[in-house]
């Protein structure tokens, strides 16, 4: 069986031009990807992806037209409604992250509703980014840290991510994220997110599987193959 990413952060994106691509209005895009979205999270959930954290929604996004907005925002609350039953009986445990300050009081409500029912699921942990900034996460994490001996808030940094996975054909990390992808291995793929599919996901496992993750140390059983050299001259070590 492939090594899986215990910790998958998924940028989901191309919705937009999935929908353009057909001649269709971009909220079609959303609708599609929505759907891909819960076949990703069935399908993470049976690979054995311990956490999942998807982002849905980044503070960026605000500067879109107010009606796409909303119409996101919506679209969050009804899967959220729809999906509560069965991320209970598949034992997932969802969250929010980011700013709940500016969310429709709605949308929140939905949030708290189904965090709170699928608070005890074990089996995978399922984050979903709304309004979700991580310069400000961590600017955040650290006023907090000063009040608490140094010590950062979980509720801000969530655990080390193995592997980020964007869509769309863009190659950036578009402030998700930042710190905890510190040593994550980088996937991206020229596929709209809606037309995301598992074999997709398996291909992308499959090389994840093959990277070797060093974490800046050399592996054991390469660091007996050096080679004693003299030390560099200061002038030679000084750019390194
Ligand atoms: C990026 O594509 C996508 C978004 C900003 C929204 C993501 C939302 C979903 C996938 C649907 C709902 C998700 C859940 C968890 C229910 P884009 O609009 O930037 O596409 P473009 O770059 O082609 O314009």
């Amino acid at each position: 069986m492939t090594r899986v990413p215990q910790h998958l952060a998924l940028i989901m994106d191309g919705n937009g031009r999935w929908a353009t691509g057909k001649g269709r209005p971009r909220w079609m895009g959303h609708v599609r990807g929505a759907h891909t979205a819960r076949e990703v999270v069935t399908y993470c959930a049976q690979r054995g992806v311990e956490q999942l954290t998807l982002y849905a929604f980044s503070s960026d996004n605000w500067k879109r037209p107010a009606d796409e907005v909303g119409f996101l925002f919506d679209l969050f609350a009804s899967h959220l409604e729809r999906q509560l039953a069965k991320l209970v009986k598949n034992g997932i445990r969802l969250s929010v992250i980011g700013r709940r300050d500016r969310l429709p009081r709605a949308l929140c409500d939905s949030i708290e509703a189904t965090e709170a029912k699928t608070a005890h699921g074990t089996r995978m942990h399922l984050r979903v980014a709304v309004d979700y900034s991580s310069r400000a996460a961590i600017h955040e994490a650290f006023a907090m840290a000063e009040g608490r001996g140094g010590v950062l808030p979980d509720t801000h940094i969530l655990p080390p991510v193995d592997l980020v996975l964007r869509t769309g054909g863009e190659r950036r990390l578009s402030d998700f994220l930042l710190w905890e992808s510190a040593y994550a291995e980088l996937a991206f793929l020229d596929v709209n997110f809606p037309d995301l599919s598992t074999a997709d996901l398996d291909a992308v496992f499959a090389d994840y599987a093959k990277r070797e993750r060093r974490y800046g140390a050399v592996p054991a059983e390469r660091a007996t193959e050096i080679e004693v050299s003299p030390p560099m001259s200061p002038a030679t070590s000084a750019h390194r």
